[in-house]
């Protein structure tokens, strides 16, 4: 059943009357903008798992993949362009089992290991803390390095952070020395163990919540480096890890993470990532726009503890979790992403803006060949996902000034009592004075004319670019890499202060007025 629904950017529902009309309206109030959207809204996470660093990021300097000191140029080249503003790093659950020193020193010296999380994989540590870092360096991001509680001892994290940012004459200042890094690397963001409920030590709130603030204590803020500390948060609906943490560590952590994944359950069959019903659809958008009303829950108790917004919410997992794909190792979490996962990507973005007051970072899970990936490499070949060009056409928003909107359009009934909009939308003004403008149609079958109304935007024209496919289960493989892919948008007028845009069905758009 559709209805009418008119969500404003406070989200809440207005009016419900039947309706078949395949039209929205949108209001942008660019006189009521002022929240930033951090750039790290954007952000990337790479795990050791499957290939996501070995033949995904690293290749090795003796490759015979091009590679730019042992990263894959292209996977490399494809990074630089999305702008990815923080990648988060070694894990994940990996991160609880990894030992740093292990992947430092000459190569052949270096230990293995087995990867016991990720399909008993060894692991040879080829690349580590410096791969990382200067990884991070030449991509121009931040590093957030996930530190290991669940089985490494406070020493150890404390020697990491020394290693990575003294530069004075310290122990491991030195020690980094030998290992042919003079400078010491900035490094911000350090979480302090992760998924401490489940993979980082199956621990209950109160006892981590300890835990934190003793590790913490010993993570040092060397030669001018300031850390950001991030306290290993809840799981999707448990308000109570949450809330034990506010109030035993409060503002002992800069930041506290949740994890959000668009996933049909922890056991049994996940899914295809490839074959799907249009109701699984439907459902898949229903799951992913819920992320919404769990951010508001969380942010009520974060708000409740800490009035003044000192703590931050990470969200640094989340994004789509389907069942691996047949013939790929198992544990590898290898999936194909379709337009579907596009989608998934958007509607997020356009619920993440909303919160930015407190929400000042996601790290989708995971940046190439695992999970809702930006990137899928096979031996010398690379596609990009639809994923990626989600992310590349919003990448207008980081740090931009995000414009409420109100959004007056069709709702759907799905699967498990969630209501979905069939219209999606996120506006911001950049430091320039540009506004950018993102707009979903999830409807499959009809396109929507959109009226967007701009009072007090001066603006003639627009141009954009859009991505869609003739089905909504495409995606990008080895033999058609361009299956899916932006193309120019050209739908869209302007007239006496008001936009209307023409949207086909399954089409995501970003439009520049100017
Ligand atoms: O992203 C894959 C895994 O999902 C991570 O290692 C873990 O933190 C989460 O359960």
């Amino acid at each position: 059943m559709k209805n009418k629904l008119i969500i404003s950017s406070l989200c809440f529902a207005a009016s419900l009357t039947l309706s078949a009309q395949k039209s929205a309206t949108i209001t942008i109030n660019a006189d009521q903008g002022k929240q930033i959207i951090p750039k790290e809204i954007y952000g990337q996470f790479a795990e050791h798992l499957g290939t996501c660093i070995y033949g995904g990021l690293w290749v090795g300097e003796n490759s015979d993949i091009p590679n730019i000191q042992g990263y894959r140029t292209d996977v490399f080249n494809a990074l630089k362009e999305l702008k990815v503003p923080v990648l988060r790093w070694p894990g994940g659950c990996f991160a609880d089992e990894y030992h740093w020193m292990d992947g430092i020193g000459p190569k052949e010296n270096r230990p293995k290991m087995v990867n016991n999380n990720w399909g008993g994989t060894i692991e040879d540590n080829s690349f580590g803390t410096h791969e990382f870092l200067n990884l991070c360096e030449m991509l121009e991001c931040e590093p957030y390095i996930s530190g290991n509680v669940g089985s490494g001892t406070v020493e150890e994290l404390a020697k990491w952070v020394e290693y990575m940012t003294s530069d004075g004459d310290s122990p491991m200042a030195k020690l980094r020395r030998k290992n042919g890094r003079d400078k010491a690397w900035k490094v911000k963001y350090l979480g302090v163990g992760n998924e401490s409920w489940g993979c980082g030590g199956s621990m209950r709130p109160e006892f981590y919540a300890d835990l934190y603030r003793r590790y913490s204590t010993y993570c040092r803020n060397y030669d001018g480096n300031q850390l950001y500390k991030v306290a290993s948060g809840a799981s999707d609906y448990d308000y109570n890890w949450t809330k034990v943490l506010m109030d035993r560590v409060g503002g002992r952590m800069n930041g506290l993470s949740l994890h959000y994944y668009t996933v049909a359950g922890w056991s049994g069959s996940k899914g295809s990532a490839t074959q799907f019903s249009n109701e699984d659809y439907y459902w898949t958008l229903g799951k992913c726009r819920e992320i919404e009303d769990v951010l508001k829950k969380h942010i009520a108790i974060m708000d409740e503890y800490d009035p003044k917004n000192h703590v931050a919410l990470l969200l640094d997992e989340w994004g789509t979790w389907w069942d691996e794909e047949p013939g790929t190792i198992g544990g590898h979490l290898y999936q194909q992403n379709t337009l579907r996962d596009a989608f998934v990507a958007s509607l997020s973005f356009d619920i993440f803006h909303k919160y930015t007051e407190r929400l000042k970072m996601c790290n989708i899970a995971q940046i190439v060949n695992v999970l809702q990936s930006m990137i899928l490499t096979k031996g010398k070949d690379m596609v990009l996902t639809p994923t990626y060009y989600v992310f590349k056409m919003y990448n207008v928003h980081q740090n931009a000034t995000y414009l409420p909107i109100e959004l007056n359009c069709d709702v759907t009934d799905v699967r498990d009592n969630r209501k979905l909009p069939m219209v999606s939308a996120t506006a911001s003004r950049d430091s320039e004075g540009k506004i950018h403008v993102s707009l979903s149609n999830v409807d499959l079958d009809n396109a929507q004319e959109i009226t967007i109304n701009l009072p007090g935007i001066k603006a003639t024209k627009a141009v954009g670019e859009m991505l869609t496919s003739k089905n909504i289960s495409d995606f990008n493989s080895f033999e058609n890499p361009d299956n899916v892919k932006p193309v120019a948008f050209k739908e869209v007028k302007i007239k006496k202060g008001v936009l209307t845009v023409k949207l086909p069905a399954k089409s995501i758009v970003t439009l520049e007025l100017q």
